[in-house]
């Protein structure tokens, strides 16, 4: 795989989830999640996860700029490439990278030869890698979910560092639900344990970006749909 050490940013804890991320979406996982961001048949279960994340896709979308001609736009975790051809068909320059390579591929082969104004630059590899370059724009749709509040956080200040107008990303709200199941999850062996969505608290996410120099956070929305809930939130240079 083509995954360059990410160098702004790095945490042993850090490069061991996003290694376990990686044999998982493109392993146990790939599959399932081929056909999720699919029209194939899905459980009842499934179909409130596809229609939620439709719905969020649309959310994070709305919180970029309407016209992304001539705008960098990275698309951090962006699996099979949906919301990159979205974008691109709003003008955008965007670099797509996923650390599941497997995805990268099926993401490159989905992708329509024409997307307008637009491009994509599908990459195999770490969001952090600096050597991706400088970006107008950076997307992360459930990408930093399996991350816990710090390794998100410090996720973000990395790549702001490298962006001149938004990050939109999104993270798993702390419900009762959530909770619960994030706990009985570590109840199971750790060989049968798919990564675990890490329950974020609202505040203290908000309370930890608020200390990024040099941003703000802008919009913020929760979508709930069946088993999907997920938040975006956005933040914008000031
Ligand atoms: C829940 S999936 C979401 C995929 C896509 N954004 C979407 O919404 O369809 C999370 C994705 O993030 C990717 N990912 C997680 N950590 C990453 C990292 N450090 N660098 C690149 N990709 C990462 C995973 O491989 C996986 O494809």
């Amino acid at each position: 795989m083509a995954t360059h050490a990410p160098d702004s940013f790095t945490s042993p804890r850090y490069d061991t989830q996003r290694d376990q991320l990686a044999a998982y979406f493109d392993g146990t996982a790939r599959k399932a999640w081929i056909d999720l961001t699919s029209d194939a048949k899905v459980s009842g279960i499934r179909a409130t996860v596809r229609a939620g994340r439709e719905e969020m896709r649309g959310v994070l979308l709305s919180m970029l700029p309407t016209d992304l001609r001539r705008k960098r736009l990275l698309d951090g975790g962006c699996g099979t490439g949906a919301l990159a051809v979205e974008a691109a068909f709003r003008g955008a320059e965007i670099t797509a990278v996923d650390i599941a390579g497997g995805l990268v591929e099926v993401a490159r082969e989905r992708a329509p030869q024409f997307l307008g104004h637009g491009k994509i630059d599908f990459r195999a590899g770490d969001f952090l890698d600096s050597g991706l370059g400088e970006f107008d724009h950076i997307v992360l749709m459930d990408s930093l979910i399996h991350y816990p509040l710090e390794d998100m956080v410090a996720a973000l200040r990395a790549l702001s560092q490298r962006c001149s107008g938004s990050i939109v990303f999104t993270f798993a709200p702390h419900t009762t639900m959530l909770g619960a199941m994030h706990k009985v999850g570590k109840l199971f062996p750790r060989s049968d344990r798919s990564p675990a969505i890490v329950p974020i608290a609202e505040e203290r996410l908000e309370q930890a970006l608020s200390q990024m120099d040099g941003w703000n956070i802008g919009r913020s929305q929760r979508v709930s749909s069946g088993f999907y809930t997920s938040h975006a939130m956005q933040l914008v240079r000031c």
